[in-house]
C-alpha cells in the first residue's frame, strides 16, 4: 500500500489556511471560492486547529451565531488529528474512520507537508484497484 506522501507528491503540498482571528465569514468565503471543505487554522506559524463544513453546521448554523461576528478560533476543532508522510493510504483511511474526520494534514515533525481529504484517499484506492485489475486481466489474457 502506498504512503500518503505519494498523494502529496502528486497533488502538491499547498494548504489553504486562515488566521485564528479571522471571521468565520471570511473562512467560509475562502472555502466556497476554492470549493473545499476545510481550512487549517494558524496561530502565528503553528497549526492551532482545523475549521470544516461540519464545524460551521454544528457551531454556527444550528446555534444561530453570526459568521461575521464569530472568529474562527471560537469554533475550530482542536487539537488537529494529523498523519505522517510514511503512513499508508489505508492507515489514513482508518484514522478518518475512527476519528470521524475527512481531512488530515500531513506533518513531519513541525513541518506541514500538505493535506489529504477523504476524496483524495478514495481516488488513490480506486486507482490502485484498477491497476491491479488491469495487471490481472493482462496476466490472464497473456497466459492463454
Ligand atoms: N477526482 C479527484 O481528483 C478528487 C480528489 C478529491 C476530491 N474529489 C471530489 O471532491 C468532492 C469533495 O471532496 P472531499 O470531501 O474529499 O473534500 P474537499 O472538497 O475538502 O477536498 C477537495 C480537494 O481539495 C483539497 N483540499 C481540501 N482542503 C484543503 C486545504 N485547506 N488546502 C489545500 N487543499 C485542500 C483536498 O485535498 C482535495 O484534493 C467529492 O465529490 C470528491 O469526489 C475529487
Amino acid at each position: 500500500m502506498k504512503p500518503v506522501s505519494d498523494i502529496i507528491a502528486e497533488k502538491g503540498g499547498m494548504v489553504l489556511c486562515v488566521d485564528e482571528n479571522e471571521s468565520v465569514f471570511d473562512a467560509i468565503s475562502l472555502m466556497a471560492d476554492v470549493n473545499i471543505g476545510a481550512v487549517l487554522v494558524k496561530r502565528h506559524d503553528t497549526i492551532a486547529g482545523i475549521f470544516t463544513e461540519r464545524d460551521y453546521l454544528q457551531k454556527i448554523a444550528l446555534k444561530s451565531r453570526s459568521s461575521r461576528e464569530t472568529t474562527v478560533k471560537d469554533v475550530m476543532s482542536s487539537p488537529v488529528i494529523s498523519a505522517r508522510p510514511d503512513d499508508t493510504v489505508a492507515d489514513c483511511m482508518e484514522v478518518m474512520t475512527n476519528c470521524r474526520c475527512r481531512h488530515l494534514p500531513i506533518v513531519d515533525g513541525d513541518q506541514l507537508l500538505g493535506i489529504v481529504s477523504i476524496g483524495d484517499l478514495v481516488k488513490s484506492l480506486v486507482e490502485d484497484k484498477q491497476s491491479e485489475i488491469d495487471q490481472l486481466s493482462h496476466y490472464i489474457t497473456g497466459s492463454y
